[in-house]
């Protein structure tokens, strides 16, 4: 089967690449570059073995889109492609509606025209919001995220369900990540943020290897053990393997839409990561104590039954696999990938 991945140069995309590609697929990516780099494909090449076309297409150039569907060798779709920073969100919220939500329909317009029905979609944990108990499960309403970025899933998992619901053809996975971490065990592809990256794990690899500092801890008087908030980090091979097991499950199943927690199940606090990287690097890493970044929750983790009953997916990589995994990247590629390359 031909699956087409928006947005597979990026982090999750390019690890998403590797099981579909295992598992026999033809995989087409289309990116931007916005926020990503043609040389992870070389990278995923030497990896895989297989030669994976990358199209450069901003997702919301309609012709463009549509010249990559008449080709008539799209089967299905895994939607990755969107902006994600949650603090840039907030500065830059009509470039994010735009982007995310315009990217959406334009997809779904040429996936309709074409009569590909089959998608999986890249969510969020943010689309719980702040008041849903822990741990989070599928079925909690309302959904209301306190960021633009947010917003965008929220309203694009609406969207989605109201596709399916008025045309039976349609069968979605809307999955909700919830931290993913790590890199591939090669070393050769990872998280490479540009600028000063806003999340732990790039930020403490960056530490690690010399770019930066210290790490900040944002508040240590959190009502949690040990005061530094908890979260659900998952390896992302666990997450890429997610995404084979929703698509493989979408096209057994009725048609609809349908969302799925990836996530562990356990919640790790910032003081536990800090602790597990430098368990990977092999000595102590400087940090210091900083006020609370604002809009952080205290702790959440999500419920993962429902992707292992229906699924058949289990994110088994542990909390020190991730760590090892980052360190193994960002200690090969210290500066991430090189410079922008035409492919
Ligand atoms: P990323 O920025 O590394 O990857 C996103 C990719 O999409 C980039 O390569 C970017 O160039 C591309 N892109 C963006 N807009 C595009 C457009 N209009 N047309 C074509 N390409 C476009 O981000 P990521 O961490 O890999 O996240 C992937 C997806 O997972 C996103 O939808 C994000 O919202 C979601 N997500 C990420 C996290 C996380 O912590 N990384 C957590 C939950 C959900
Ligand atoms: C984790 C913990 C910080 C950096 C974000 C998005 C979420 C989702 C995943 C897309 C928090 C602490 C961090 C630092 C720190 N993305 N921290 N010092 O905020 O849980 O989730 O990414 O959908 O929507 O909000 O992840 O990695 O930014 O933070 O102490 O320099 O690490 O306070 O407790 P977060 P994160």
């Amino acid at each position: 089967m031909s699956v087409l991945v928006t947005g597979g140069a990026g982090y999750i995309g390019s690890h998403t690449v590797i099981p579909l590609v295992a598992a026999g697929h033809e995989v087409v990516i289309v990116d931007s570059f916005v926020n990503s780099n043609a040389a992870v494909v070389d990278r995923l090449e030497q990896i895989t073995g297989a030669t994976i076309p990358l199209i450069e297409l901003d997702l919301r150039d309609r012709e463009g889109l549509d010249r990559v569907f008449a080709t008539g060798d799209v089967d299905a779709v895994v939607h990755i492609a969107a902006l994600k920073a949650v603090g840039e969100s907030t500065s830059k919220p009509l470039e994010y509606y735009e982007n995310n939500l315009d990217g959406t329909f334009s997809l779904l317009g040429a996936m309709a025209r074409h009569g590909v029905t089959d998608l999986v979609f890249s969510s969020s944990a943010t689309v719980y919001g702040e008041d849903a108990p822990v741990p989070y499960q599928e079925d909690y309403e309302p959904l209301v995220a306190s960021s633009p970025y947010g917003q965008t899933k929220v309203m694009i998992e609406r969207i989605l369900t109201d596709v399916a619901h008025a045309d039976p053809r349609w069968r979605i996975a809307l999955l909700r990540y919830f931290n993913p971490v790590g890199a591939h065990p090669s070393g050769l592809i990872g998280e490479d943020p540009q600028g000063v990256p806003n999340n732990l794990m790039p930020f403490l690899a960056q530490v690690a290897v010399g770019r930066r500092e210290k790490l900040t801890i944002f508040g240590d008087d959190y009502p949690t053990a040990d005061g530094t908030c908890e979260r659900d980090y998952l390896h992302v091979d666990d997450l890429a393997d997610g995404h084979l097991a929703a698509l493989d499950a979408v096209r057994a199943r009725d048609p609809g839409c349908r969302a799925w927690n990836l996530g562990t199940g356990q919640a790790t606090s910032v003081m536990q990561m800090l602790r597990a990287f430098e368990r990977a690097v092999g000595h102590e890493l400087p940090y210091e104590i900083g006020p609370r970044r604002p809009g952080d929750l205290p702790a959440f983790w999500c419920d993962p039954t429902r992707a292992e009953a229906e699924l058949g997916w289990h994110a088994g990589r542990t909390v020190d696999d991730m760590c090892a995994d980052t360190w193994r990247w960002q200690s090969r590629n210290p500066e991430g990938y090189p410079e922008q390359v035409t492919h």
